[in-house]
């Protein structure tokens, strides 16, 4: 998308009515700070796949404070004020935590009910799914995948194999007391776990209550919404390479992360995306096991860790940090059609004397510029590096391409080339304001 952008209103006119916001590597790329910054203009702000494995920092400032907000399972939007913000049918929710979220908001003075829409075609996260996510990481031995703990794979087990519990069967809450006890005295018998079956059910009882006035046909508000022209921004979770079908298999999570993910995940149809915007670290990052060609296990990785705070947003486990992968990104804009990009922490590079760029791999001498399916060859391939110098000045007070250090605009360049799309934002801080348009 070739666009010279001054800021975010011009953008938005330029991103057009729909559009996907997707995490180029393996997660946590900031998706969640584009999404504020974008959620001022545009009318509704949806998620489309994943659950409470997600973990969205926003970093605001108020009265010369910084106030942090993670969110888990609710949109990045419901920040802002008359907003509206969808959970979709590709979601799954653990009921309890969705409650506690807009709890804690509600103390800070924002209500979240007046915005909020659930997919009635949203799969529910049960504890026991929980307890089993445990359970299956525990046999996996030393093959764990490092999974977040929060359900996802047992949740979308259920869905796929057609005995999943929907927020719709909620509403006909005889039925959803059957179901769920059919399901969870299944999982007593196959897991060997305990479950208090009438405790459980009480808490839906109640939460049903609460709930119930959000449970709606998402599919037909959006057709709606869209119809009348207003705007769409859809917020990915996790990254490409932790999706189901083109992550590095099986060391992913257990939905569809890309732009088709959108799509399934909301009912919207693909030829009324406009456009995807790829959110992509100015290095990498991966919380939890799998291949990961460019990590640095040396100082330099320590380094990378520390000055971007690079702890999950989730489950506080330190991620494993390493060098830009361009093979990773290009195949993330290929299978999500990202036109347009968003380089975050840019700063988190300032004193590094030299960077360096994975343009490509080697497996058993032959060049090869695609992500292998197997693991073995994803895990044994010869990375080939470019180097770019670095640059020591402070950046966080960048607000133009031109204000960056020579270098740090050569490394950006750099990175636009070999991509071949163009880089209209560029993180320099955690906040709104430390962002550049271009
Ligand atoms: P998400 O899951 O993609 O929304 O990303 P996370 O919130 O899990 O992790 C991104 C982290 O980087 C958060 O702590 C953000 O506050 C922070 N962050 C986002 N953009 C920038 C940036 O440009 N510079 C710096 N230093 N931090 C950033
Ligand atoms: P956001 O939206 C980073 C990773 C887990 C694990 C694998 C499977 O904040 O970018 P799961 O619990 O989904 O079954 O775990 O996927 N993972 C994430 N990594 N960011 C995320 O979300 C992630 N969600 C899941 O660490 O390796
Ligand atoms: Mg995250």
């Amino acid at each position: 998308m070739k666009m010279s952008i001054r800021n975010a209103e011009e953008l938005t006119r330029k991103l057009g009515q729909v559009v996907y916001v997707a995490g180029a590597q393996w997660g946590d790329e900031g998706k969640g700070k584009l999404v504020d910054i974008l959620s001022q203009k545009y009318d509704i702000i949806a998620r489309a796949a994943g659950g409470a494995n997600a973990g969205h920092t926003i970093c605001v400032n108020k009265n010369g404070k910084s106030e942090k907000f993670i969110f888990h399972q609710l949109p990045s939007g419901v920040l802002h004020e008359g907003k509206i913000c969808i959970i979709g049918n590709g979601c799954v929710i653990h009921i309890a935590t969705l409650l506690d979220e807009i709890h804690q908001l509600r103390e800070k003075g924002i209500d979240v009910m007046r915005q909020l829409m659930i997919s009635d075609r949203a799969h529910i996260i049960f504890d026991y799914h929980k307890e089993i996510d445990e359970i299956q990481e525990d046999r996996k031995g030393d093959k764990k995948v490092g999974t977040t703990k929060r359900g996802i794979g047992p949740a979308y087990t259920d869905k796929i194999s057609r005995s999943g519990i929907r927020m719709a069967d909620l509403l006909d809450f005889d039925g959803f007391a059957a179901k769920f006890r059919a399901n969870a005295e299944r999982k007593m018998k196959l897991f060997g776990i305990k479950i208090d079956i009438e405790k459980q059910i009480n808490f839906y009882k109640d939460a049903v209550e609460l709930i119930q006035p959000l449970i709606i046909n998402t599919i037909e508000y959006l057709e709606k919404a869209y119809k009348e022209g207003k705007t769409i921004l859809v917020e990915g979770a996790q990254g490409s390479h932790l999706d189901i079908d083109f992550g590095t298999y099986p060391y992913v999570t257990s939905s569809s992360t890309t732009s088709g993910g959108a799509c399934t995940g909301l009912g919207i149809a693909p030829s009324k995306i406009s456009s995807v915007v790829g959110i992509a670290k100015a290095y990498t990052t991966r919380v939890g096991a799998g291949p990961f060609p460019t990590e640095l296990g040396d100082i330099e990785g320590t380094m990378l860790r520390d000055k971007g705070a690079e702890f999950g947003a989730t489950t506080g486990r330190p991620r494993r940090c390493g060098w830009f992968d361009a093979v990773v990104v290009k195949n993330a804009i290929t299978i999500s059609g990202i036109n347009s990009i968003n380089l975050t922490k840019l700063d988190v590079l300032t004193g590094f004397q030299n960077i360096k760029i994975a343009v490509g791999y080697k497996l058993d001498g032959e060049n090869i510029s695609f992500v292998p399916a197997l693991l073995n060859e994803f895990e044994r391939v010869e990375v080939k590096y470019i180097d770019m110098p670095g640059w020591t000045e402070d950046i966080s007070d960048a607000k133009k391409f031109m204000n960056l250090p020579k270098n740090a605009r050569n490394y950006v360049l750099k990175l636009e080339e070999i991509l071949e799309v163009p880089v209209n934002f560029i993180g320099v801080g955690v906040h709104r304001n430390e962002m550049i348009y271009r």
